[in-house]
């Protein structure tokens, strides 16, 4: 088994931004984290991070050719707005599992649309960081 795990905008100042709705781990920590789970479990493992909404989509169409068998993405602020990322989930046809740290059903009317819903076949939120490992466990059922 092998997993992706991609992280959109602003995730990789996680432990600085909005603490009160993020928590204080840093991305280094969810790395960490989510490493050590995989050892455990025997799952490889890959990480990506960008700001940029085109990279997300190149990353995606890369795991194609690599064969990745499951994809876990937090695709941040582009959640709400992104159709190129959407279509590039669609395009290769991995099984994903969408993650929000927060819970963003209770926040602002503009984080109630997420894109990637459409593809996804399960949405993990307002779990902090462990929802991650949750998204992980969804791809080994
Ligand atoms: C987020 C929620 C998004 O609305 C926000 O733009 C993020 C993080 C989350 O993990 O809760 O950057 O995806």
């Amino acid at each position: 088994m092998k997993i992706l795990v991609i992280n959109g905008p602003n995730l990789n100042m996680l432990g600085i931004r909005e603490k009160n709705i993020y928590g204080a781990d840093t991305y280094e920590n969810l790395l960490e984290k989510i490493q050590k789970y995989c050892d455990n479990e025997n799952i490889e493992v890959e990480f990506y991070q960008s700001n940029h909404e085109g990279c997300l989509v190149d990353r995606i169409q890369e795991a194609y050719f690599q064969n990745i068998d499951g994809i876990v993405i937090n695709p941040g602020a582009y959640t709400h707005t992104s159709i190129a990322i959407l279509d590039a989930l669609k395009s290769v046809m991995i099984p994903t599992v969408e993650i929000h740290i927060s819970d963003v059903k209770t926040r602002e009317p503009f984080r109630q649309i997420s894109y990637v819903s459409y593809y996804a076949k399960k949405t993990i939120m307002g779990m902090g960081t462990d929802g991650y490992i949750e998204a992980i466990k969804e791809l080994c059922k």
